[in-house]
């Protein structure tokens, strides 16, 4: 198997061995507090009795299974607790696999790095398909890409890296698209709550069983350490994701699940809500900062990153290096997510100094490019 370390290791490396101070808008941890009933629930967590400790059911605790499919409107039994959206989005992927349905997975591009890792990881063949200029689902170079080759389709919504917020019913017609192909549709929507215009629609929406779709509470709940996502698998594919986690797995982490259960139960939507002003505030003064900097940019719909580009100063390794070492910005370079945006650079807004960043943007780019400097 080939395996490229993922790009932001090295990017988060190489800026925490510069000399000067960094702005880190690399990594997509939040920044903000987690539900306050999650810490509770851990703090009492502490003094349960020993049974506590022990293996919980492999697909994850009941009661959090119960609360996930209340909340998504699906039975309980379709629910796969997992060690994040990423262990979601893997057996998702296996599924399409091993059906003997082709080798091939297209994946949309700008790409979430990990997606061609796993693919390759399983066997299967990533193949990009371009979207559209502001990063939306492009349903006919989807369908000119499909064959019976084609054994996944893979959606992320919103997006990582563009901000986009598929349309629903260009979802429902690249679902079309894999039922002629006999294709699974996987469709990731770990950034669910951070849907910033309104317009997010859930695929589970379309009730198809060739969809299986994947969430999570990394971000939701500013909580990536604590690894609990979990795939809504249609009834045909339940069986075989649940031993495949098992057999990985055993389980999932059972204080993870328990905190997060807790916090479901008690967290009222004003949290979700606060995060996404914040973040909209901060997409706000970021893109004004990029408009003195003579910047082009995507304002994302959802989720919570940038793509930025500035003239005279393609987003390579090598100018992000120099953005690190010259302006104390840490972003990611556009070719870490495929082929359409080699010449951009990704920021992550999760950073209490992210209006700070900006600021450092705009001086560094000014009225000049660097290039010309
Ligand atoms: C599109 C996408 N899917 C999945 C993940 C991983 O999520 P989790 O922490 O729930 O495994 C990320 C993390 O950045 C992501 O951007």
């Amino acid at each position: 198997m080939e395996y490229e370390e993922p790009k932001f290791f090295h990017v988060m490396e190489y800026a925490a061995a510069a000399d000067g101070d960094v702005i880190d808008m690399v990594s997509g941890n939040p920044d903000w507090e987690p539900p306050s009933a999650l810490r509770e629930a851990l703090r009492e967590y502490a003094d349960l009795p020993p049974d506590a400790f022990q293996y919980p059911p492999s697909a994850g605790l009941r009661e959090l299974r119960e609360a996930i499919a209340e909340r998504r409107g699906v039975d309980v039994d379709r629910v796969v607790v997992t060690n994040g959206t990423g262990e979601a989005n893997y057996l998702a992927m296996a599924r399409a696999f091993e059906r003997d349905a082709g080798d091939e997975a297209l994946l949309m591009d700008p790409v979430y790095p990990y997606y061609p890792g796993k693919v390759q990881l399983l066997g299967g063949e990533p193949t990009l398909v371009p979207t559209t200029r502001d990063g939306g689902l492009d349903v006919s170079a989807v369908r000119e890409a499909a064959s019976e080759e084609t054994a996944l389709i893979a959606l992320n919504t919103p997006n990582n890296p563009t901000g986009a917020i598929y349309d629903r019913d260009a979802i429902r017609e690249v679902v079309a698209i894999a039922d002629a192909v006999d294709a699974l549709v996987l469709v990731d929507e770990v950034y669910d709550h951070f849907d910033l215009t309104g317009s997010f629609e859930s695929a589970l929406t379309l009730d198809s069983d060739r969809v299986i779709v994947t969430s999570g509470f990394s971000k939701s709940m500013a909580i990536t350490g604590f690894r609990v996502g979990y795939a809504l698998l249609p009834d045909e594919h339940v069986f075989k994701a649940k031993a495949r986690h098992m057999l990985v797995n055993v389980a999932g982490p059972r204080p993870s699940q328990y905190a997060v259960h807790h916090a479901l139960a008690e967290t009222s939507p004003d949290y979700y809500a606060e995060a996404r002003e914040l973040l909209a505030e901060r997409v706000d003064a970021f893109t004004d900062a990029l408009d003195a900097a003579g910047a082009e940019y995507s304002r994302p719909e959802g989720a919570f990153y940038v793509l930025a580009r500035f003239e005279g100063f393609p987003g390579t390794m090598a100018n992000v290096k120099r953005l690190i070492d010259e302006a104390g910005v840490a972003g990611m370079p556009g070719d870490a997510f495929g082929t359409a945006r080699g010449d951009w650079i990704r920021f992550a807004l999760v950073t209490p100094r992210a209006v700070e960043a900006a600021e450092r943007l705009a001086d560094y780019f000014g009225d000049e490019t660097p290039a010309s400097r």
